[in-house]
């Protein structure tokens, strides 16, 4: 009678029992599920955010890479010279007056697109330029006085020819009528005018050594489709690759400079970088004009528009140093040491048709400041207004900002044989100086980057905390009922052995009973 009872209770607590081990190994999976998610999760966004960023035909990213919905700008100042005849003259100090902004708003687009089938893919950039007169300081069409490049190149170029050549020179500049200063509009001086030397140049040079214009212009033939055929990474097949340039123009490196390093052109053309920059990374920028990669150092966090936070990358001030305070600088000085540029300037003249024309940042910012002084009219460079930056995402590796600015120089060396320029000293003379920039991106763009940047994190926050929390409260609850439970199935167990012992004591007594002890009888 007393059986059935006792059995009821072991199954009861039996499962009990394991329904409590069973809540425990749930909790301790959550609690891992926890840790996982705390250690794993950006891998996991990273993953996704790798493949949705991968250049594929047909992507929205792609679709922004071949025509960026942006409206790039760029902002030009010219140099106008006020005192050409006195300078020329009576030597006095050359007075420059920064006349503009001269605005140009730009739509870039990628044509001739070929996908190739190692993860590159090749095009062909084409740009348009429109002038803005509503931004600008005055029409494109504004007179300015600037050396006249051409003939100044000549002119220095020839200081170490045979003197009868120089002579020669002298007078047909005379019959041409040539001068050192020319009066040109400011639309003339960036799409170009006819040079009579060129002019000439074109009909005498031999073939090889020809210029490939008759016209001159510093911007010349940059508006409309570009020539140079670019391959670069898709980033499908290695994300470290995203964006950089595979070949320039069938080429892996430039033939300028003097180390295989100097001439490499594996950057990006600014647009995109490869994804998840951190602050110790130097991001590598290749512009044909610039005649080789420009480095970008991490400066600062800031905001920019649609609230987007953002790694500003500005070149290195190490990046023009002259080969005494950067030694690594030699490379870009194949000519050697006592030709090497001074301070804060990066002769190009090696990508610009041997034209002695040296670039720097405007108002030679990070330059020596003998250089800014030597013509008068040049105010102290500020870092806010002469600064070269780049505001890139971190997560996705997307520009949201640019300014990129750069100054066009022309290094004059003093020639006494030719007349017309005997009285031009050695000078760094500078040109115009300009800033190429984007100020944002669309706001489909800066939802896509401020939702990867912001929601991830979240999310895993969310998770941690989640699974944690549950974890834990099923631990502490199981443990807790496990630790009130076996202390109840000890109680039941003592009890039953109580039980146990007054049934033999009955039974005991019982037998007693019917068969009293011996001694009675
Ligand atoms: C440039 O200087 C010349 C000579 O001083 C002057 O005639 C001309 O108006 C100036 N150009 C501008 C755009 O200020
Ligand atoms: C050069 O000549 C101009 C007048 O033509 C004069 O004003 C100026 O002071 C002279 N400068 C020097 C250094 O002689
Ligand atoms: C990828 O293919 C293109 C076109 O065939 C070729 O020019 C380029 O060198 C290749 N790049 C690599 C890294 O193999
Ligand atoms: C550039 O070319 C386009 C046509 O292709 C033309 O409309 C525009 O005016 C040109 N811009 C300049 C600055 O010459
Ligand atoms: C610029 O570089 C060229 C080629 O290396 C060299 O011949 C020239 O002297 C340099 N110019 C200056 C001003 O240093």
């Amino acid at each position: 009678m007393n059986g059935p009872k006792h059995k009821l209770c072991t199954k009861l607590s039996s499962t009990y029992l394991r329904k409590w081990w069973i809540t425990i190994i749930i909790a301790v999976l959550l609690l891992i599920g926890g840790v996982l998610v705390a250690c794993e999760f950006s891998v996991l966004i990273n993953a996704i955010v790798n493949r949705m960023i991968a250049l594929r035909p047909g992507s929205k990213t792609f679709g922004w890479w071949a025509k960026p919905p942006v409206e790039p700008h760029i902002s030009l100042y010219v140099y106008n010279v006020t005192n050409a005849d006195d300078f020329l003259s009576n030597g006095s100090k050359a007075i420059v007056d920064e006349v503009g902004p001269y605005v140009y708003t730009e739509t870039w687009e990628k044509v001739n697109i070929v996908e190739n089938d190692n993860g590159t893919l090749s095009y062909n950039l084409r740009k348009i330029y429109k002038f803005r007169e509503d931004l600008s300081a005055g029409p494109e069409d504004d007179v300015v006085i600037v050396p006249n490049i051409p003939m100044l190149s000549a002119t220095s170029q020839s200081k170490h020819a045979a003197r009868f050549l120089r002579l020669a020179m002298a007078s047909i500049m005379d019959i041409l009528k040539i001068k050192p200063f020319v009066q040109v509009s400011v639309g003339q001086l960036l799409w170009g005018y006819e040079d009579p030397l060129l002019k000439l140049a074109k009909d005498v040079v031999p073939k090889e050594q020809k210029l490939p214009y008759e016209e001159f212009g510093l911007l010349y033939g940059k508006n409309g489709t570009s020539s140079d055929r670019v391959t670069v990474f898709t980033g499908t097949e290695n994300i470290k690759q995203y964006g950089i340039i595979d070949k320039f123009n069938g080429k892996t490196h430039l033939p300028h400079w003097t180390t295989d390093n100097c001439n490499r052109l594996d950057g990006t053309d600014g647009s995109i970088f490869p994804p998840h920059i951190t602050k110790d990374r130097i991001l590598e920028v290749y512009d044909k004009d610039l005649c080789r990669l420009l480095p970008l150092v991490f400066e600062r966090e800031v905001d920019t528009p649609n609230n987007v936070p953002a790694y500003r990358f500005t070149p290195p001030e190490w990046v023009f140093a002259d080969v005494e305070s950067h030694p690594d600088n030699m490379c870009y000085c194949p000519a050697g040491k006592p030709s090497c540029s001074p301070n804060g300037l990066f002769n190009v003249s090696l990508c610009q048709y041997d034209s002695p024309i040296m670039l720097s940042f405007p108002h030679f910012y990070l330059a020596d400041d003998s250089l800014r002084t030597q013509v008068e009219g040049i105010s102290p460079p500020m870092k806010e207004r002469h600064q070269f930056y780049f505001d890139v995402q971190p997560t996705t590796g997307t520009t949201l900002r640019v300014s990129a600015r750069i100054q066009i120089n022309l290094a004059v060396s003093q020639v006494f044989d030719i007349k017309q320029v005997a009285n031009f000293p050695d000078i760094i003379f500078p040109i115009l100086w300009f800033e190429e920039g984007i100020d944002s991106l669309p706001n489909e763009v800066t939802d896509m980057m401020r939702f990867a940047e912001n929601v991830p994190p979240k999310i895993r926050v969310v998770l941690i905390v989640s699974l944690c929390t549950l974890g834990l409260v099923l631990l502490l609850l199981s443990t807790f009922c496990l630790i009130r439970n076996s202390h109840r199935q000890s109680t039941l167990h003592l009890e039953g052995s109580n039980y146990l012992a007054t049934a033999q004591v009955d039974m005991n007594k019982k037998q007693n009973k019917e068969n009293p002890p011996n001694g009675r009888y």
